[in-house]
């Protein structure tokens, strides 16, 4: 890793990813050749990174390295026309966490996958401490590392077959987790409360840190873990005129159960509560 030679990156793409990797790639000092956007695109990436807007032939001739940062559906489509002028010991990556890097049809191609919420075009970039999931050849992989490692970001490796269950959870611990808070403060408005944002952000902070810093089945607060069953009961009376939120709140209070065994509490005790939360819901 001493003598690696920071590659010259080109850009496709003007959205959060594009912006995050190429943040990095030139914090690191490492050098940039230019972004390609899609015809009408208003991305002000080009503006923010200083840097030249090529077309897709322009840049990939000017790179040793291209990042297709597009979204998911494009990512194949990018990938041809790229590749008929890509240089051919050019590393190819991807930043996609459920596709596998060999829809790049390249050799020395691989996906890297920021393990974080990006921010938008223009915010600051912090990947110091974020994990970087790697998929791909061999041969691109010390560039990945090398690249992580001068970041202080963590890098580990998956397999292509792992990726949409690898992804799935990150879904989980992202997208998921705002729709829950979404919701919260949606039903928070329906009982007359106003401006609850950031309290909502505030208890979902205050679980998460519990969640961090306890052990065992102490991660998890609430009537579940306190086996209230009676509070349960009422929760799901109160839900009950909406089905969907009924079925995900149950759902979930069933999770803290088996996250509770997972964690170690008895199999005695989490089968008793299992059958009494259920019970308490109304599930079969
Ligand atoms: N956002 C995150 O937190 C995050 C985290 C980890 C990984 N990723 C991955 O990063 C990749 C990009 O996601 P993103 O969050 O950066 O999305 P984004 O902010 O929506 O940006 C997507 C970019 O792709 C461009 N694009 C879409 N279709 C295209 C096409 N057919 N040809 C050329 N360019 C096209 C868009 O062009 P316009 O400028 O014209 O809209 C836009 O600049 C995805 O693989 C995603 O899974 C995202």
């Amino acid at each position: 890793m001493p003598g690696l030679q920071p590659p010259v990156l080109g850009i496709v793409g003007g959205g959060r990813a594009a912006w995050a990797i190429a943040s990095a790639w030139r914090s690191l000092g490492w050098p940039l050749s230019g972004v390609a956007l899609r015809e009408g695109s208003q991305s002000p990436i080009g503006k923010h990174l200083d840097i030249p807007l090529l077309d897709s032939e322009a840049l990939a001739r000017s790179s040793t390295a291209i990042a297709l940062a597009v979204s998911d559906r494009a990512i194949e489509e990018v990938a041809k026309s790229i590749v008929r002028s890509a240089p051919e010991h050019a590393h190819t990556f991807h930043l996609s966490g459920s596709l596998p890097a060999s829809i790049l049809g390249r050799p020395r191609s691989f996906s890297l996958h920021p393990f974080r919420a990006l921010p938008p075009v223009g915010e600051p970039v912090r990947l110091a401490g974020a994990l970087l999931v790697y998929e791909g050849c061999e041969e691109s992989f010390p560039l990945a590392h090398g690249f992580a490692h001068r970041l202080g970001a963590r890098i580990a490796r998956i397999s292509a077959a792992q990726k949409p269950l690898y992804h799935a959870a990150a879904v989980l611990a992202a997208n998921d987790v705002a729709a829950l808070l979404d919701l919260s403060e949606t039903i928070l408005r329906e009982v007359g409360l106003r401006e609850v944002e950031q309290d909502v952000a505030a208890l979902a902070d205050t679980a998460i840190v519990n969640w961090l810093t306890s052990e065992g089945a102490a991660k998890f607060t609430g009537p579940v873990v306190r086996r209230d069953v009676e509070v349960l009961r009422r929760h799901r009376e109160a839900l009950a005129p909406d089905p969907h939120r009924a079925a995900l709140y149950s759902l979930l209070a069933v999770e803290i159960v088996n996250a509770m065994a997972r964690r170690g509490a008895s199999e005695f005790d989490t089968r008793s509560l299992m059958q009494r939360v259920r019970e308490a819901l109304d599930l079969p």
